[in-house]
Formats: C-alpha cells, structure tokens, sequence
C-alpha cells in the first residue's frame, strides 16, 4: 500500500506547470495546445492561483441555494462580451458536454419541438446525448441512443478539403439543408448547433457567408441557433466569443462555453441566453459541482486577468505574426499545407493521420506539444498557444516545429518509406 502511494506521489509529481511551459521531469515542453485546449494562461497564473489559494481554504463546495447571485455576477461581467439579446446565464456545469446538454434542453423546452441539426465533422461532447449530436460516426460505434427528429449535414466540401470556392460551396449546403428539412426531416427540429470554428474536427474556419445563411435558416424556421464555443469562446480567437468577432454574422441565440473559463483548467461550463430561454427548472439541468466556488472564483478571475492584462489585444496584436510565421513553415515543408487560423487558434493539415501522429511524436522530442485531430483519425495539426504567450514563445515554437518537420523530411527518416 504504501509503494502503492509513493506510486502516485512520483507520477503525479513528476509534472509541474509554468506558464505556457510543462515540466515532465528534466523535459521541458512549451505547450502549443494550451493543454486541451483549456489554458488561456498555460498552467499557472500567480494571480489566478492566489485567489484559487484563498477560496480552497474558504470552502470548495456550496450548494445552489447560495451561489446564483454569484452567477449573475459573472453574467455582468460577461455582458459587454455578449451579442446583442443574450443576457442571461445558466451556470450548473462543470464540462462544456453537460452545458451543450443543457443548452438543447433550454432549445426543446422552449420550441416543444426535439431535433438537433449538427454538421459533420463537429464535437460537442463526450455524454450520450452530445456524442450523439457530434459529426464522427466512429465514435458511436458501439453506443445508441438517438434525439427524435435530428440530422447532420455537410459542413462545405471545399472547406473541409481546405480548397477555393468556399463560397459556392456554402451556397450548396445551405440548398441541401432545406432540402434535408423539407424533404428528409419531419420538421420536428429544436436546434441547430455548430462550432463557429470546428476544433476536433481539424480547425475548420468556415466563410463568414456560412453563418449568414445559417442565420437565416434558423429564422426562417424557427429553430434555436446555438454556438458551441467551448473552444472559441474567452478569447481564444482574439475577441472573446467568435459570435462577436469573426462570426457574428450567426448572431447565436445560445452560447456555450467551457474549456479557457477556468483560466489553468478549473474545470466550469456554462449556457448564456436570450431571456425568451430562460425557461429550464432547476431540477431539469444541474450538476452537485455546478457554480462550485473554485470554478466560480476560476471564472471570474479569469474574466478580470483577460481585462487586466488586455489579452485578446495580444492576441490580435500577434494573430499575423504567427499566421505568417506558420505559412512560411508551409512554404518551407512539403508535409504542411492548408495552414488555417484565426488568433491564437491555427491549424494545418499534413498528409495522413499518420505522419500527424509522427508530427506530434517528434514535436515532443524537440520539447513542443502540439494536438492532432479527431482522436488521432484527422491528418490535421493544431497550434494554439495560451493566450498569455509573447513573440519570444511564438518563436520557441515556430522553431521547434521547423525542426519537427525538417526531421521527419530527412531522407532517411523511416516514414519516408511509407510516405
Ligand atoms: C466544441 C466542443 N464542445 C463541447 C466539448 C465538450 O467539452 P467537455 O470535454 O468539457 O465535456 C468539447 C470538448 O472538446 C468541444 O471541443
């Protein structure tokens, strides 16, 4: 037993945080990834964790009866941020699944209808519900479980395939969606759900036209339109929703976030709304950790930190640098195309989930971590600094990526057999 803990107190203790940087013993890797996509500051922020400090040693846990003031605290802090119309909050998740849930419950109540329209190639979580509605079939394999009246449509061909006519492209969608309600649904649809970047799904950036026609979609038939920006939302495409910057043509009338709200991986989730949804029970969605005073503290903080230290302006400020910056890569390396992005939120494709897989293994190597996409079955790369890095930490990565990719090029390098 005792080996048993001394076990876990060596594995565990093996890794230690530092910013943008992670130590795994005498290895040091800047994380490219911000962890799972979840840490704007990288692993640790003095001023985050001083306040985490403080409120662990208060208490960690109250229940609900006492924290919705505090929710509607971080609704006012969160307003200057929303669309026009979105102006209340829904705080009782921990995981950006169990908020997805929440926010197509609010879309069912509310329109008394029970489909969910989601594209393909999308994620929304890992619950049965949200691993249902996300656009990769691998993953329900062997899991059932279906929401009457739902369908998933084409996210534009070209886009996915990261070639030139998005527009046309986006123009055929939208037909064969009308087609899809018309003709292949029986109407019974409560939602449309989309993430205004798709992450899992390879960093897809979408033509502004897309979300345009969707919107207008969704008013046509009176379908609650939902961004799923769990990975988009608190800054991370250099405005602090995408539903207010790139995207604001989809003008949601649901967002969902989770992931960077908790600033070094606090874990929350939450669904901010039109009033018109504010229609849920509480008993109908709430979780015993939703709103717990450490996510609480995490969030509202990490709002403050986002302001204080003016952030999305260092991501805009640096967005070309590093957009530029990967396209010379592009230039340079035969196994990088499609270089793709919006803030600290870029993406590349290299030729097959194989070489991505090499890619991330030698990354490592050379003391970077950068992700891959769709469980490891994407031949996409996805960099992604924290939010908090500077052009000394672009360049650290920049570097090792060259290097990355220099190596496996060599023409000894054993994939240039099966490449
Ligand atoms: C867009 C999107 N939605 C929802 C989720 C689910 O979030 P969680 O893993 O916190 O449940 C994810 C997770 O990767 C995501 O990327």
């Amino acid at each position: 037993m005792k080996n048993n803990r001394d076990n876990f107190a060596a594995m565990i203790g093996r890794f230690k945080g530092d910013g943008p940087y992670l130590h795994d013993g005498d290895r040091v890797m800047i994380d490219a990834a911000s962890g799972t996509f979840n840490l704007p500051f990288g692993y640790t922020h003095p001023r985050l964790i001083n306040k985490l400090k403080e409120q662990i040693e208060r208490c960690a846990h109250l229940s609900s009866a006492y924290t919705k003031p505090m929710a509607e605290n971080i609704l006012l802090q969160l307003q200057p941020y929303l669309p026009t119309g979105i102006n209340r909050i829904w705080l009782r998740d921990v995981s950006g699944s169990g908020a997805v849930e929440g926010a197509i419950r609010m879309a069912q109540k509310y329109t008394g209808r029970s489909g969910v329209i989601s594209l393909f190639a999308s994620h929304h979580g890992q619950s049965l519900a949200t691993a249902t509605i996300s656009g990769n079939a691998f993953r329900l394999a062997n899991f059932s479980t279906h929401i009457e009246g739902s369908f998933k449509i084409p996210t534009p061909g070209s886009v996915l395939a990261g070639a030139a006519d998005a527009d046309g492209a986006t123009a055929n969608v939208i037909d064969e969606l009308e087609d899809f309600f018309c003709y292949g649904s029986s109407g019974n649809v409560a939602c449309l759900i989309m993430e205004p970047i798709q992450g899992n799904g390879g960093n897809v950036v979408l033509p502004v036209g897309f979300y345009r026609q969707i919107r207008e979609f969704c008013t046509r038939h009176d379908i609650v339109l939902i961004a799923d920006e769990v990975q988009t939302g608190f800054g991370r495409t250099g405005t602090f929703f995408a539903s207010t910057g790139y995207a604001n043509a989809l003008e949601p009338d649901i967002i969902v976030f989770a992931k960077g709200a908790g600033g070094v991986g606090i874990p929350t989730g939450g669904i901010l709304m039109k009033e018109k949804l504010d229609v849920l029970a509480a008993y109908e969605h709430s979780n015993t950790s939703g709103a717990n005073p450490l996510s609480l503290t995490a969030l509202h903080e990490t709002i403050a930190i986002i302001e204080d230290e003016r952030l999305l302006e260092n991501v805009q400020h640096h967005e070309a640098y590093l957009r530029d910056a990967l396209l010379d890569l592009q230039e340079k390396h035969p196994l990088i195309s499609g270089v793709r992005g919006l803030g600290y939120m870029f993406g590349f494709d290299t030729p097959s989930p194989a070489i991505a897989a090499q890619a991330i293994d030698l990354a490592a190597q050379q003391g970077l971590i950068i992700r891959g996409s769709r469980y490891g079955k994407g031949s996409a790369i996805k960099v992604r600094p924290p939010l908090t890095c500077t052009r000394p930490h672009l360049d650290d990565i920049i570097q090792k990526l060259d290097r990355t990719f220099t190596e496996l090029e060599r023409a000894d390098h054993p994939l240039q057999e099966a490449i």
